[in-house]
């Protein structure tokens, strides 16, 4: 089987006017993944999967999808993608079944088999019974799932979901769910944002965290709490010996890991609790003498309880 990424970003970046969206971002989703990507509100998903989509172009670097580039063959892209936007306009006084009507002909399938098409697509999202109802009569879990209808209506391999289960109650985000992992059986890879890390967490098996455009964390969803798990990273400068100040953290319980990284050392605390002034403490008592200490630029703590909990910022 051809082994190209579904998705693979290189060094992405967005800027608006001076304010970097997206920064050297690279992800690789492959193919029949259920990748979440998650982040809180800002952090730049939206504006990735537009990109992605092609209705955005980067400042710097490049994406593929199935290896078409996103800007290059940007037609490519369109017929192996299905984008579902964060918001749709909804047509609220036309009929299920006429509205998807109205975008298979928009991808050209032909009058006679549209008609299958569109009852395979309702079927598959559970909307059959809906079929001549009015959208605006429809509640909010079905519009929904009729957005994800309209996406599927011509076949794509690769669906982009920008926070498709956001403002569902519970009941219509696991039908959501269930819709998505009978896709990801059919063969389909799924890339979904979500600014909650457990509403993805048991239906993906891998994720991307980004904050403030930067990537922090690609892999598989057990990777997420395994690092949770290890700590704040705070970096330290001396400019007394650093393998001696490298030994005097690593006696410590406190501190889990140390390492050094272009002339800084990078400590890695034993949990999430530690109060990060015991670093100085141990260096100054030691002898060692402190130039710089500052906590990871990206406060991958933070972030993850943020996501975590679904906080936004
Ligand atoms: N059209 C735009 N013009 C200017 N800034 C934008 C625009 N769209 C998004 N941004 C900014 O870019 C950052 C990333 O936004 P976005 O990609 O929408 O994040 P997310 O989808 O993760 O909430 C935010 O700081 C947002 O305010
Ligand atoms: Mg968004």
């Amino acid at each position: 089987m051809d082994s190209t990424p579904a998705v693979q970003t290189l060094d992405l970046t967005r800027l608006y006017g001076e304010m970097v969206a997206v920064h050297q971002l690279n992800l690789t989703v492959n193919r029949a993944d259920l990748f979440g990507f998650i982040g809180s509100n800002g952090a730049g998903k939206t504006t990735t999967l537009r990109i992605l989509a092609t209705f955005l172009a980067p400042s710097a670097g490049t994406a593929r999808v199935l290896g078409h580039d996103v800007v290059k063959d940007a037609d490519a892209v369109r017929h192996v993608i299905g984008y579902m936007p964060d918001f749709f306009g909804v047509y609220k006084d036309m009929e299920v079944t006429e509205y998807l009507d109205f975008f298979g002909a928009c991808y050209r399938i032909p009058a006679r088999q549209r008609e299958k098409t569109v009852g395979d697509v309702l079927e598959l999202v559970g909307l059959t019974e809906k079929r001549g109802a009015i959208i605006g009569a429809l509640s909010r879990g079905m519009q929904q799932r009729l957005g994800l209808a309209r996406v599927l209506i011509h076949d794509p391999q690769v669906l982009l979901l920008d926070e498709p289960a956001s403002g569902l109650d519970p009941r219509a985000r696991i039908e959501m769910m269930a819709i998505l992992q009978e896709l990801q059986r059919l063969g389909k890879t799924i890339l979904i944002s979500s600014h909650i890390l457990s509403e993805l967490q048991t239906l993906c098996n891998r994720v991307a965290i980004i904050e403030k455009g930067k990537l922090i964390y690609s892999g598989p969803v057990q990777g997420v709490r395994d690092q949770m798990a290890r700590g704040r990273v705070v970096w330290v400068k001396v400019s007394s010996d650093a393998q001696a100040a490298c030994e005097l953290l690593k006696a410590r319980p406190e501190v889990a890991e140390v390492t050094t990284v272009d002339g800084s050392l990078k400590v890695t605390l034993a949990d999430h609790d530690t109060d990060h002034s015991i670093v100085a403490d141990v260096l100054v008592h030691g002898g060692a003498r402190l130039l710089e200490l500052r906590e990871d630029e990206l406060g991958l703590e933070e972030v993850f309880l943020r996501v975590t909990r679904g906080e936004t910022q």
